[in-house]
């Protein structure tokens, strides 16, 4: 069995996971990992078993037998990092978002179609067991037409810190680092309507609250790093050309009881809600009824990366096609440009 030679640029919070993920193949070789910070990747080959280690991935690249990549920078570095493995030959996974804006993820398309290479983004939230089952269930027709989704990922005190609050390489707040996710994760389940218009709405009243005291959720490996100069909150209403409509809500700061992640598609059917678990509304015998899938592995919110790893290195290995392409990536970065335009300008924003 020929084993897939992967690399990592970026060992920070989120590479973990990757790594996790590969670990768990038996035809993939850890081969090599990079990340500008000299001690941080030493010590991360060294745990996970990485054999080359470098600081700049202009170097790892040239690396003839290192057949691909994983991505997990921050976000200003996936276009050149990726557009440099994929010109190298290496096909690339690159985390979410796929870029800092639409422009950065047309050119890395078009980059990825000339190298004959895979680009694949990280929309792990697609690999959730739960989200496979869902759309099994769509595509069965079970909810009918869906016509309206709401979609929300609220934090109350859940900015992660360091660069994701530094515009220069985050490119925004909780609308490209948590609205990606549940902004995709519609899209897709909805067999990816293409949006043609949207409106939006940010506000920065109460930054990055580093002052509040207690445990915090996600952090940036480079948390302490505090430059908080991107939306603290925002919010969306997409318009798909299917005719329906995506709202849209997304904080890392908000005078809310709790954090919150919920996703809901309203069908003519049957209605759903996806996080935590999937929970379907519905009439039986003109009465209201709330189904539940009763198989556990149904209803979890798990899988997520070992499946997106997994079928990253199917699609390497064995040609498979990718369920999660660059093309999806570019039009979620649209969508995300379209909100932000749309806040600054205080208009709707019309996609063609
Ligand atoms: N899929 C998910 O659910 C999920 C969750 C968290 C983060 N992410 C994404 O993963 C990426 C990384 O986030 P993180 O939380 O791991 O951040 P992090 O700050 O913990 O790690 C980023 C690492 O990239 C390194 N880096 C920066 N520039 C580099 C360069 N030019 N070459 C090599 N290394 C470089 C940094 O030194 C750091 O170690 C982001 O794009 C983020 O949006 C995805």
């Amino acid at each position: 069995m020929k084993k897939i030679k992967v690399g990592i640029i970026g060992t920070g919070s989120i590479s973990g996971v990757h790594t996790a993920g590969y670990k768990a193949l038996e035809n993939v070789e850890l081969y090599a990992a990079c990340d500008i910070n000299e001690q941080r990747v030493k010590d991360y080959a060294q745990e996970h078993g990485y054999k080359h280690v470098f600081t700049d991935y202009n170097e790892m690249l040239k690396l003839e037998e290192l057949d691909a990549v994983s991505v997990c920078t921050w976000n200003s570095v996936h276009a050149p990092a990726t557009i440099a493995a994929l010109k190298a030959g290496k096909h690339v996974l690159c985390e979410k978002p796929m870029a800092m804006n639409s422009e950065e993820a047309l050119e890395m398309e078009k980059v990825a179609k000339e190298s004959g290479k895979l680009l694949m983004i990280g929309f792990v939230r697609r690999f959730g067991n739960d989200a496979r089952i869902l759309k099994d269930f769509i595509d069965n027709e079970m909810l009918g037409e869906i016509y309206y989704s709401k979609a929300s990922y609220l934090r109350r005190a859940g900015s992660p810190g360091g660069w994701f609050g530094d515009k220069s390489r985050s490119g925004g707040g909780p609308l490209i680092d948590l609205g990606v996710h549940v902004i995709d994760l519609v899209r897709y389940l909805m067999d990816k309507p293409k949006a043609v218009s949207i409106t939006g709405a940010t506000f920065d009243k109460l930054g990055d609250r580093s002052n509040i005291k207690g445990t915090k959720g996600y952090r940036a490996t480079d948390a302490e790093d505090n430059i908080f100069d991107v939306e603290d909150l925002a919010l969306g209403m997409i318009k798909f050309d299917n005719g329906s409509v995506l709202t849209v809500e997304t904080s890392f700061s908000l005078n809310l009881k709790q954090d919150s992640g919920n996703i809901e598609l309203f069908g003519t059917k049957s209605g759903v809600k996806i996080d935590p678990s999937l929970e379907f509304y519905s009439e039986m015998n003109d009465y209201l009824v709330n189904v539940t899938p009763a198989n556990d592995t149904a209803l979890s919110f798990t899988g997520l990366f070992e499946n997106e790893i997994a079928h990253f290195v199917d699609c390497v290995a064995n040609g498979t096609e990718c369920i999660s392409p660059a093309e999806d990536g570019v039009e979620i970065m649209k969508i995300l440009d379209a909100i932000y335009e749309s806040a600054r300008t205080g208009k709707e924003v019309q996609l063609s």
